[in-house]
């Protein structure tokens, strides 16, 4: 069993502190869900799990089974067994896809970057079908040319290929056809059934369809303002975010 803990993680971007402290967890086999309005703070956590160096931890921590990786950078946080899937994906179309998966597969088995391991390939076409992603994606280079939602189906299958600890997604279901919803929705069941611990952002109900969170939590500039289940997804869908944080104000109240 494994835990991701962040601990009233304040965060800064370019001198300005987005993230007020931020506290949630994640464990092995959990469906996390993450929502909260435009601008409250979602992606800005999601890079400062990956370890992006342009967000300054100024405050809090990140820890992995306990132990502080928030001065770790990217590639040690990725060795750990934590995959971020961005919101919006960086291309390195000078980099052959085929080869990506296969270098993370051997960074994961601790084989040096490029030795040959011809089953990864074999291994990633068979999910690829499964996602609906062509096959000739992987002679193209990283996000060379994708489209938005080859980009979101692409992540997925890394994280499928590598069944990490857990699996960072901000916005898997954004830009993509109902199809891909639904095999994004059930690779994620999936993976969380064969025991990664799954983070993911959304803004929409939708997603009920495919996955059944754990817990959900809903930011509003910077924090965390609430810990529900998957209700609370369902009235922010019916009445917007505005009426809902009235509504449970007034709760509060009494
Ligand atoms: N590099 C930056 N410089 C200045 N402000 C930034 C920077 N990155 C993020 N912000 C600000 O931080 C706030 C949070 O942004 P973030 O992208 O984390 O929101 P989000 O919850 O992911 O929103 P969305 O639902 O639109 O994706 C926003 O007000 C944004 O403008
Ligand atoms: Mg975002």
């Amino acid at each position: 069993m494994h835990r991701l803990e962040v601990k009233d993680l304040k965060v800064a971007v370019g001198g300005k502190e987005i993230l007020k402290g931020v506290a949630l967890s994640v464990s092995s086999g959990e469906v996390v869900v993450l929502m909260g309005p435009n601008g409250s703070g979602k992606s800005t956590l999601f890079q400062a799990i990956a370890g992006n160096p342009k967000y300054e931890v100024v405050g809090g921590d990140i820890l992995l089974d306990g132990e502080s990786i928030k001065d770790l950078p990217p590639e040690e946080r990725f060795a750990r067994g934590i995959f971020v899937g961005f919101q919006s994906p960086v291309a390195v179309p000078e980099v052959r896809f085929a080869f990506l998966l296969q270098a993370m597969m051997n960074i994961k088995s601790g084989k040096k970057l490029t030795d040959p391991n011809p089953q990864v390939l074999a291994q990633a076409q068979k999910i690829a079908a499964e996602l609906g992603l062509k096959p000739e994606v992987f002679n193209r280079g990283v996000g060379a040319g994708f489209s938005g939602g080859e980009f979101k189906r692409a992540e997925v299958l890394q994280a499928l290929l590598l069944r990490p600890k857990f699996v960072v997604l901000d916005e898997p279901d954004s830009g993509l056809d109902i199809d891909g919803i639904a095999a994004v929705g059930k690779a994620v069941t999936q993976l969380a059934t064969s025991g990664s611990g799954i983070l993911l952002s959304t803004h929409y109900a939708r997603v009920l369809k495919f996955i059944k969170p754990t817990r959900v939590y809903v930011m509003a500039e910077g924090r965390v303002v609430l810990e529900g289940d998957e209700n609370v997804i369902k009235r922010i869908e019916e009445v917007g975010y505005q009426s809902y944080f009235a509504e449970i104000k007034k709760e509060l109240a009494f």
